[in-house]
């Protein structure tokens, strides 16, 4: 009879919970423990052998593979104990990965095991193994998606049910999207976990998240989204990683996540409710799109099972598994600052409806030499003051910042809103 695959899962939440019962009719793997925080928590699911004690898993000599799908970066300790003894991982931990990959990479090639994570970007889409495998004949020079479903779905809902932010996210929290405390979800950290892991399988190049620009979907308001509906956008928090050539430096990286407008040509734009999308560019493959579902228990658990049988499959046959899924890489991008980058604008701007003001903005502009694609004022408010909205050609970040400032000057004018054009 084949030898069964052993198992330690850590973490019995709602995606290690779509596992075990993925799993319960496969006879060829098995559940040798679970480590939980909380025994007596109430679950749906019932499972042979349960613990409190993460390290009696991963000192398991019976176990051969360490599930990990807790989150948060308490289990790092632990699955470095876990690699030394030579167990190979499944993880869904995007932090982990994105804070502490170098560590855990380097000390898995050591070890001769191998770390799967192709549940930590983007839930039940195959993003991970099929970049390394499938599209390995291939010199990419972006990578561009929505990898948060949280934002996706508070923003389509805003747009399509005319509702505020703060009604939608609570609605987010009750479907089960949004935690209690949504602050890693719309303040871009999610988001910013994932594209630092794809930036460093994309590009083969380390990356400090520390250097990465992240900004989330806080501040975007019904009125935002209602103007870039007039002006043909929608509004998306987008993740993107992109080879640049700066001041004759070459294969710089401008890896960010914040809000944009995508034209509502843009098959990002189509992207609706809690779906993640994720464009690759390169050669020779061209473009290639990935569309799913990016979170929840069954496709979650898809990806993590997924990774199981990829290790199942090979462990019977050999002493060292699936080399092209091993990170060879150990060298750091260098990564562009977002004052050094270039972006159209949208500006909503709130200004005392007076002679003149529309021409100072526009002098504003002039000086820092920033051009315009469109100025328009939407009537007067009831309160005499105007509504302009303002889209820039392509100018610096920096400049754009040294403009609001000097506009700014006068107290006639505010910013009120500024969102970089895709
Ligand atoms: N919280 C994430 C999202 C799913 O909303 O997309 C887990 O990465």
């Amino acid at each position: 009879m084949e030898k069964k695959l052993k198992l330690g899962i850590i973490g019995l939440g709602t995606v290690g919970q779509g596992v075990v019962k993925v799993l319960s009719g496969m006879h060829d793997i098995e559940i040798v423990c679970v480590a939980v925080k909380n025994l007596s928590k109430k679950r749906d699911i019932s499972v042979d052998s349960i613990t409190d004690n993460p390290l009696d898993i991963v000192n398991n000599p019976d176990i051969d593979v360490i599930v990990e799908v807790a989150g948060g970066l308490e289990v790092f300790d632990l699955l470095k104990i876990a690699i030394r003894n030579k167990k190979h991982i499944v993880t869904a931990n995007k932090e982990l990965l994105a804070r502490h990959g170098s560590e855990l990479f380097d000390l898995a090639r050591k070890n001769n095991v191998v770390i799967m994570y192709e549940a930590a970007v983007a839930g039940g889409i195959p993003l991970i193994y099929p970049i390394k495998t499938s599209l390995s004949a291939n010199v990419f020079s972006e990578v561009a998606g929505i990898l948060n479903g949280t934002t996706n779905y508070i923003l389509t809902k805003m747009e399509e049910e005319n509702l505020s932010y703060d009604e939608c996210l609570l609605k987010a929290q009750q479907l089960g999207y949004a935690e209690t405390n949504p602050k890693g979800d719309v303040e871009g950290f999610d988001a910013m976990y994932k594209i630092a892991i794809l930036s460093n399988i994309v590009f083969n190049k380390r990356i400090d998240i520390g250097k990465i620009y992240h900004e989330g979907i806080t501040n975007i308001s019904s009125i935002d989204i209602k103007l870039a509906d007039e002006f043909g956008y929608k509004i998306k928090l987008v993740a993107q990683a992109k080879k640049m050539c700066i001041n004759q430096e070459s294969d710089m990286l401008d890896i960010r996540v914040h809000p944009v407008l995508v034209s509502k040509n843009q098959s990002l734009a189509d992207i609706k409710n809690a779906t993640n999308a994720i464009l690759l560019k390169g050669f020779p493959v061209g473009e290639v799109m990935f569309v799913g579902a990016g979170a929840g228990e069954f496709p979650t658990a898809s990806s993590v099972v997924g990774d199981i049988l990829t290790i199942k499959s090979e462990i019977k046959e050999k002493n060292k598994i699936l080399p092209m899924t091993v990170c060879h890489h150990s060298e750091y991008a260098k990564q562009i600052n977002i004052d050094d980058t270039v972006n159209c604008y949208y500006l909503r701007i709130n200004a005392v409806n007076t002679p003149g003001t529309i021409g100072k903005i526009g002098l504003a502009c002039g000086k820092f030499n920033i051009n315009l694609s469109c100025i328009l004022q939407k009537g007067v408010n009831d309160d005499r003051s105007a509504t302009i909205i303002v889209i820039t050609e392509e100018c610096f970040e920096k400049d754009i910042n040294l403009m609001i400032k000097d506009v700014e000057k006068t107290s006639e004018i505010k910013v009120l809103n500024r969102i970089r054009v895709m």
